[in-house]
């Protein structure tokens, strides 16, 4: 493998520019596959996520890929290169959380459609096959787990795990089953790494550290792991107005103790920057007149550091055990989802980061606080991913926003460090 610097021409013939106006013209238009409502909810196995998936495979059927889906529901276009072989990828995911923005995991998706329109339009040529992925099921929101598609491409689903539910009570199992894949076979077949030679992605940040640098692009080192645990509060439910306030076993009060003990234990002078959400409450009976008897709430902890983001976890649900016994409130824990950190190989972050001194761009290398789907490619083969800024930090909301301009920066950095990775790895065999 060369470690040349300079920009290999022939990595650049014919290279047409990323179209800032088609980028935003297609985010536009899968925007308005969405259950009614504010924002953009496009859950994890649903028709809305397929019919997305389809609208992608159609593009990538014009611009010459063949496309597939796997046994998980990942959408597989495939670019054939001069020689058969380990593929260089890139992607994303479709899907949302509720009431979400137009750009998490959209962007890279739009990305990975225009790097095969590009490569198409000029007819540029590359050693190793090309693929272009939508992972299914990348948002946690759905089913408490995040990345469920590229998991099981990971390999690192276990049967047990399509027994996990949603808010209405139906499997994971059953929503892919709904959908046609069988979660089973899924689970028995992951990708294979010798299929794969790296995988790049590009993402919105979702946070402000570009956007307070001025920077265009960020290159990603770490990704935060998380640890997710429903934990189920309960009192003894009674009569508002004549039960005392002395000896009441009132579930909400003790969940309110939870929420500020998640914050004030990643505030602490060791958690360094770990993060702590209650982010879902169910309230029962949920009404004005009684005593809320039980209440389930959702924690997820986040971290770079491994151990750390366990130990907080623990932490927390021992204080919260410990003001339950308090309260007379009885606590018990259920874990939805635990996913490490992740280091990125600097090997191949180098080559975007040469990518881009090449090209002009400057950057900066960044960690990520969200979950995405590299975090389990990276299992599989060598993972990196290049950030585009958020406007004001903000994603999960309907405020998250991406300049196209800033998004075809990312796209034209994305395809020129694919070309390079290409021509460093040369023909395959
Ligand atoms: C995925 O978006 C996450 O929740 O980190
Ligand atoms: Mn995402
Ligand atoms: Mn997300």
């Amino acid at each position: 493998m060369s470690t040349a610097t300079q920009p290999n021409p022939a990595e650049l013939a014919g290279l047409p520019a990323a179209d800032p106006d088609w980028l935003g013209r297609a985010i536009d238009e899968v925007a308005e596959l969405t259950e009614p409502g504010t924002g953009v909810t496009r859950l994890a196995y649903t028709p809305l996520e397929r019919e997305a998936h389809t609208w992608f495979a159609e593009h990538m059927t014009k611009v010459g890929c063949t496309v597939r889906t796997d046994a998980a529901g990942n959408t597989i276009a495939t670019r054939p290169g001069r020689t058969d072989g380990p593929a260089i990828g890139t992607g994303s995911h479709l899907d949302s959380v509720y009431g979400a923005g137009r750009f998490d995991g959209i962007a890279g998706s739009v990305a990975a459609m225009e790097v095969a329109r590009m490569l198409d339009a000029g007819d540029v040529e590359t050693n190793r096959p090309l693929r272009f992925v939508i992972f299914a099921g990348e948002e946690g929101a759905r089913f408490g787990q995040a990345c469920l598609g590229s998991k099981l491409a990971a390999g690192l689903t276990s049967p047990a795990e399509l027994d996990r539910v949603d808010r209405d009570g139906v499997t994971l199992a059953d929503a892919m089953a709904a959908l046609g894949f069988d979660g089973r076979t899924a689970v028995a077949n992951p990708w294979r790494p010798e299929d794969w030679a790296a995988f790049i992605e590009l993402h919105v940040e979702q946070g402000s550290v570009l956007e307070t640098a001025g920077l265009p692009v960020g290159v990603v080192d770490l990704i935060s792991g998380s640890t997710r645990v429903e934990l189920t509060l309960r009192g003894r439910p009674s009569h508002t107005g004549g039960t005392p306030m002395l000896g009441r076993a009132d579930a909400l009060a003790a969940a309110a103790e939870c929420v500020l003990l998640a914050e004030q234990e990643v505030l602490g002078p060791t958690a360094r920057g770990a993060r702590a959400t209650v982010g879902r409450l169910t309230v029962t009976p949920n009404s004005i007149t009684t005593i809320p008897g039980q209440v389930t709430l959702s924690l997820d902890v986040r971290d770079v550091d491994a151990d750390r983001q366990r130990l907080l976890t623990a932490s927390i649900v021992a204080k919260v055990h410990a003001a339950g016994r308090s309260r007379g409130v009885e606590v018990s824990v259920r874990v939805l989802g635990d996913t490490s950190p992740v280091v990125l190989p600097l090997w191949l972050r180098e080559t975007i980061t040469s990518t881009a001194v090449d090209s002009g761009v400057p950057y900066r290398i960044l960690t990520s606080g969200a979950s995405h789907d590299s975090q389990m490619v990276n299992r599989v083969t060598p993972a990196a991913m290049i950030f585009v800024p958020s406007r004001n930090g903000l994603s999960h909301v309907p405020e998250e926003f991406t300049s196209s301009a800033d998004i075809a920066t990312g796209v034209d950095l994305l395809a020129r460090s694919m070309l390079r990775l290409d021509a460093r790895l040369g023909p395959a065999g």
